[in-house]
């Protein structure tokens, strides 16, 4: 009896939360510039893992140089803000959730530690292991040629005092 009341009553809210889902999602919300805008399209068009790639490349070279600076704070702000957008990254693309989650935890944590102790040598340690993390998980994704490297210089536009 329960039995049956179940594989009538789950399959009807899966099928309404859906057909709710669709509504939503097909809700127009009209702009200046586009009146058939949904909340679909904008939903659509959210930070994929390559444009936060670019943002976490960008913050992992400043880390570095705010660190070599003793501009610890500097450092602690930029990996704070990395891992902020990797969030972004874990709910726009779930698929690579489990993999971000553990890079966190066995890598940013620890190098998070090496600014908290100010200490350049375990951090200079870190900051490679977490290297090789970053283009590991390039390979194990299909992509070998993406390789990162720091660059040679600080970033021009930073006093890194
Ligand atoms: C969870 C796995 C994973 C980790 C960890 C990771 N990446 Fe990536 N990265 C990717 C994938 C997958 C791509 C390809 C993006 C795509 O498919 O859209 C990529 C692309 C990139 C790109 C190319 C972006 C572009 O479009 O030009 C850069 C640069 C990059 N990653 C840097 C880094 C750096 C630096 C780190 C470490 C601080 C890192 N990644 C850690 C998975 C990862």
């Amino acid at each position: 009896m329960l039995n049956k009341f179940l594989k009538v009553t789950i399959p009807t809210i899966i099928m309404v939360n859906i057909a709710i889902a669709q509504d939503i999602s097909s809700s127009a919300v009209p702009t200046k510039h586009n009146k058939t805008l949904t909340i679909g399209d904008i939903a659509q068009i959210q930070a994929g893992l390559g444009s936060i790639m670019i943002e976490f490349a960008h913050r992992f070279h400043i880390i570095y140089y705010a660190a070599k600076a003793s501009n610890w704070n500097l450092a602690k702000y930029e990996l704070h803000e990395l891992i902020e957008a990797q969030e972004v990254a874990e709910t726009t693309r779930p698929k690579y959730k489990r993999q971000l989650r553990s890079f966190e935890n066995d890598y940013l944590s620890q190098l998070n530690n090496t600014i908290k102790e100010k200490n350049w040598d375990n951090f200079k340690l870190q900051y490679s292991k977490t290297t090789i993390a970053c283009n590991n998980c390039h390979r194990s994704n299909g992509h070998p040629y993406i390789k990162y490297i720091l660059p040679k210089k600080a970033p021009k536009y930073f006093n890194m005092k």
